[in-house]
């Protein structure tokens, strides 16, 4: 499985399984001297943990990080940095009933082709707990952002046909599903205890707006900062689509109503629109970079459900487990995290074409 590093200068690569002994990142490229709590890293896992409401799976898991190497007296070496977290909250039996079966929606199947041999716990390297080496990663990407006042705010825009009509990005963290739209949190929150009553799930749309973003990251041909961004979230389980700035949408607009005219505030050029999302030509244009995201609705649901197993026969599936309704409320944090991995990577490339690296 040759498939589980990212980035190029800022490179991460995960590991380990959800019911295995723990999951975690080696982070590599990280500048010396950059602090580095524990706190910091813990912040942004236990925002993506389970249990965290009457709308995420009841799991409890601790999520505890472990920092192994790389920090020295709070600060990195510029050795790479090794992440650690125990798995702890394990019920292997909850799986045992679908050892030998394909369940439907999920990467049993298409693992089990590519390999010859499927770790059945949780769904292994596919599960969704993937994504804490992604966090823990991202929290330290973050840090270097915010040195640069560069931020990023991800959240909920859309619940099925529920969608968040105005912006409060200070309710982001204040709410279970993790939308900006004081108005609509409770539909939300009832349209995901209506779909898990039916013993079905539901998916949604999650919007990021970077603010602060320097022009010029990226590049104009294949490590376009857009084409990066893409990459980066639909290598995240579950996303289906991704757009940025008026996404679909441009399809159906003329030209003069499409291109973001230009115009001098003080020494800085700014567009008047902001119909392409930031990025023009592959490269940040100084704007807010704005992308919506496809969340498909949880694989596992408790209905029974047609599928085959190894053996190849047709049988019917029951699925165990503790799982989330609606993915987007994790997800958040982890769309947060990949995109402050792609940012930082673009940054170091641009310091390095300084350089003439
Ligand atoms: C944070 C996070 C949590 C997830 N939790 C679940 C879950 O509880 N149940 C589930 O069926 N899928 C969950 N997923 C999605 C699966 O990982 C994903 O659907 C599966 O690996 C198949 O990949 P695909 O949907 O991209 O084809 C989660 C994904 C993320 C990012």
């Amino acid at each position: 499985m040759a498939s589980n590093s990212f980035g190029n200068i800022f490179k991460i690569t995960t590991f380990g399984e959800s019911h295995g002994v723990g999951i975690g990142v080696v982070i590599d490229g990280i500048p010396p001297n950059l602090v580095i709590k524990e706190t910091d890293i813990q912040h942004d896992l236990d925002r993506r943990k389970p249990g965290q409401s009457a709308v995420t799976t009841p799991r409890q898991e601790a999520d505890k990080v472990e920092i192994l190497s790389g920090v020295f007296e709070g600060k990195s070496t510029g050795a790479p940095i090794a992440l650690l977290v125990r798995n702890s909250d394990q019920r292997t039996s909850d799986y045992d009933k679908i050892k030998g079966l394909f369940r439907p929606g999920h990467a049993d199947y298409t693992t089990f082709t590519k390999y010859g041999i499927r770790d059945h716990r949780g769904g292994g390297r596919a599960s969704g707990r993937e994504t804490i080496g992604r966090v823990a990663a991202g929290a330290i990407a973050k840090k270097i952002l915010e040195e640069k006042q560069i931020n990023i705010a991800a959240y909920t825009l859309a619940i099925g046909d529920i969608v968040a009509k105005t912006k409060d990005f200070n309710f982001i963290e204040k709410n279970p599903v993790r939308t900006v739209d004081p108005e609509i949190v409770d539909a939300m929150v009832q349209k995901i205890e209506f779909v898990k009553a039916q013993n079905d799930s539901i998916g949604g749309i999650i919007e990021t707006v970077v603010s602060h973003c320097p022009a010029g990251l990226g590049d104009p041909i294949f490590e376009k900062l857009n084409a990066n961004l893409a990459y980066a979230m639909l290598s995240i389980g579950g996303i289906r689509g991704i757009e940025f700035g008026e996404g679909f949408a441009a399809s159906r607009m003329t030209g003069s109503q499409h291109n973001d005219k230009f115009y001098m505030d003080g020494k800085n050029v700014r567009t008047l629109t902001n119909h392409a999302g930031g990025i023009l030509g592959g490269m940040s244009n100084g704007e807010n970079i704005i992308f919506r995201l496809a969340v498909k609705p949880t694989s596992s649901i408790a209905q029974r459900q047609a599928t085959v197993n190894k053996e190849g026969k047709d049988i019917f599936c029951d699925i165990g487990g503790r799982h989330d309704p609606c993915l987007c409320p994790r997800m958040v944090p982890v769309v947060e995290a990949m995109t402050a991995i792609v940012l930082v990577d673009a940054l170091m490339a641009q310091q390095a074409i300084k350089y003439g690296v």
